[in-house]
């Protein structure tokens, strides 16, 4: 049976750290809403269990809490911030709120430790770690010691090594706290007794042996997008169950250059039915004359709707639907109340009419960087795997206004050569999101002796960490001069390129 470690989710705002932070230590761990009842947890049998932060005080009349039953499970129990201060007042201590600011603690902040506490062994007497809490502990409850003070608190830590309980105010999941990861690992390895084995390789193995237990000689179908988490998804299915899978993959002619065979191409090594739709016509059609760009949104996601359908239909009924959903996708944190679980369709509303059984995602316990290990694990290449992220629409929101052949076969050689030139500078992976636009402009420019009246194409570069906010990319002007001019020399219709230097806010990374 795999070590697991349970993370209890009380609505901090660095829920998903913790959990990455565990697993950077190989340790396989689960975040969950903290109102988990006792028999799941029984039924989870973690190693160890880590209860994460939270917005609120624990005499909150909405403050979130623990069955006191958690601390007679016999295992280690690590509180951060709000958990650590959950713990103290759930066995009997004291939290109170800081009478006066210097009590009150946020960001980095001086903080010794008592060497001889098994969390702490590992680092030296002093160093910096992250605050943020209002609240301390004024009396210990009974068995406990205080293990680390700061000049304003105390009890920065504490602990009863006998029942294995800790509890820090600040936070080790956070880079400011120096020896953080230093901490959770002497959690994780000393106190709990993990052995660190968790690996991706091991992960691979076990998700398909779970997927071959669960499907049987059952029927899969999979809406292959060619983006990093279907692509993954299918080939963890290809592996488990390969000719049981059925792949479709849409292509409706808003690829980026050359895509669609590379998705193809990445799947031939398994018996798995691979069914292109090639549905190019189908989708010029329905966006002939279309300019807005919510307009063409609706009918791209529609017509896919369609053909999948349609595609669906022929294949007859299966027993499970496949969906590429991770992580983040499942879990809603940093909410107040903690982990509620949204659904989530990587392919809005395809169970209500395809026949099946089941909802099959094998992912959802996998962060983004984990999928793409299990990615490259499973032998997919590394074009899929560390593949940029690129919108449902395609480039259908990137040829701006109206969609039309000729305006897509421009677009695509000029972003070809953009992305070439980027990853010849090494610049690929530093940054997240990097295409070309084709606008609507025109302008008049001039090519040998002649006069040209040509498309303006525009070249969008961004680094963000979540997408929600972005910067655009400071890329040095050789590399922008480089893909100017070869984009104009070698791409017929365009005939000026403009570098986009607008933030997200005020601006969008896409254009539409
Ligand atoms: P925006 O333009 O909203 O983009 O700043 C943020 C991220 O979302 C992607 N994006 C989409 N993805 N369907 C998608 O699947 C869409 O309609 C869509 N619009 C934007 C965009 O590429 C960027 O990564």
């Amino acid at each position: 049976m795999r070590e697991k470690v349970l993370i209890l989710d009380f609505g901090g705002q660095y829920d998903q750290l913790i959990a990455r932070r565990v697993r950077e230590h190989h340790v396989y761990c689960e975040l969950k809403p903290y109102h988990m009842s006792m028999d799941e947890i029984r039924a989870f049998d973690p190693i160890g269990i880590i209860f994460t932060g939270g917005p609120r005080s624990v005499y909150d009349e909405t403050a979130p809490h623990v069955d006191p039953a958690i601390f007679t499970l016999g295992v280690p129990i690590l509180g951060i911030c709000y958990g650590c201060q959950l713990m103290a007042h759930t066995l009997g201590g004291v939290v109170s709120a800081a009478q006066s600011d210097t009590a009150r603690e946020y960001g980095k902040t001086p903080t010794h430790f008592d060497t001889a506490c098994r969390l702490f062994r590992e680092i030296g007497e002093q160093s910096v770690t992250w605050m943020s809490h209002g609240d301390y502990i004024a009396r210990l409850p009974e068995g406990f010691v205080s293990c680390a003070h700061s000049d304003a608190c105390p009890t920065a830590a504490i602990c009863d090594e006998s029942r294995g309980f800790y509890g820090v105010q600040f936070h080790p999941e956070v880079a400011h706290t120096e020896r953080g990861a230093d901490m959770l690992r002497s959690f994780l390895l000393d106190v709990c007794g993990a052995k660190g084995e968790w690996r991706m390789g091991s992960y691979k193995d076990s998700a398909v042996a779970a997927i071959r237990e669960k499907v049987g000689d059952g029927k899969v179908l999979l809406a292959l997008s060619g983006g990093v988490d279907s692509s993954v998804c299918a080939a963890l299915l290809a592996e488990a169950v390969g000719s049981q899978l059925t792949c479709v993959f849409v292509d409706h002619g808003l690829l980026r250059k050359d895509e669609g065979d590379e998705v193809e191409a990445a799947f031939a090594k398994w018996d798995v039915r691979l069914i292109r739709v090639n549905a190019q016509d189908r989708f010029l059609a329905r966006l002939a004359g279309v300019e807005d760009p919510e307009q063409k949104r609706k009918r791209i996601g529609e017509e896919f709707i369609r053909v999948f359908e349609e595609e669906g239909k022929k294949i007859g009924a299966v027993d499970y639907l496949a969906q590429g959903t991770i992580y983040p996708d499942v879990i809603e944190s940093g909410k107040g109340d903690a982990a509620v679980i949204k659904s989530h369709h990587n392919v809005g509303g395809l169970p209500d009419f395809v026949d099946f059984k089941e909802i099959i995602e094998p992912l959802r316990s996998l962060f983004k960087d984990e999928v793409r290990a299990l990615g490259r694990e499973l032998g997919l290449p590394e074009y899929l795997v560390s593949r940029q992220p690129f919108p449902g629409p395609g480039l259908g929101i990137r040829v701006l206004g109206e969609v039309t052949r000729e305006k897509l076969d421009i677009l695509r050689e000029a972003d070809f050569i953009f992305r070439e030139e980027l990853a010849r500078a090494g610049l690929d992976r530093s940054i997240n999101q990097y295409f070309a636009v084709l606008t609507n402009a025109r302008t008049v420019g001039v090519m040998g002796d002649g006069r040209t009246y040509d498309h303006v194409l525009a070249l969008r570069a961004v680094t963000t960490d979540d997408f929600m906010t972005a910067d655009w990319a400071r890329i040095p002007y050789e590399v922008l001069d480089r893909a100017s001019s070869r984009i104009v020399n070698e791409v017929g219709g365009i005939n000026r390129v403009v570098y986009d230097i607008t933030a997200k806010p005020p601006g969008t990374v896409e254009w539409e």
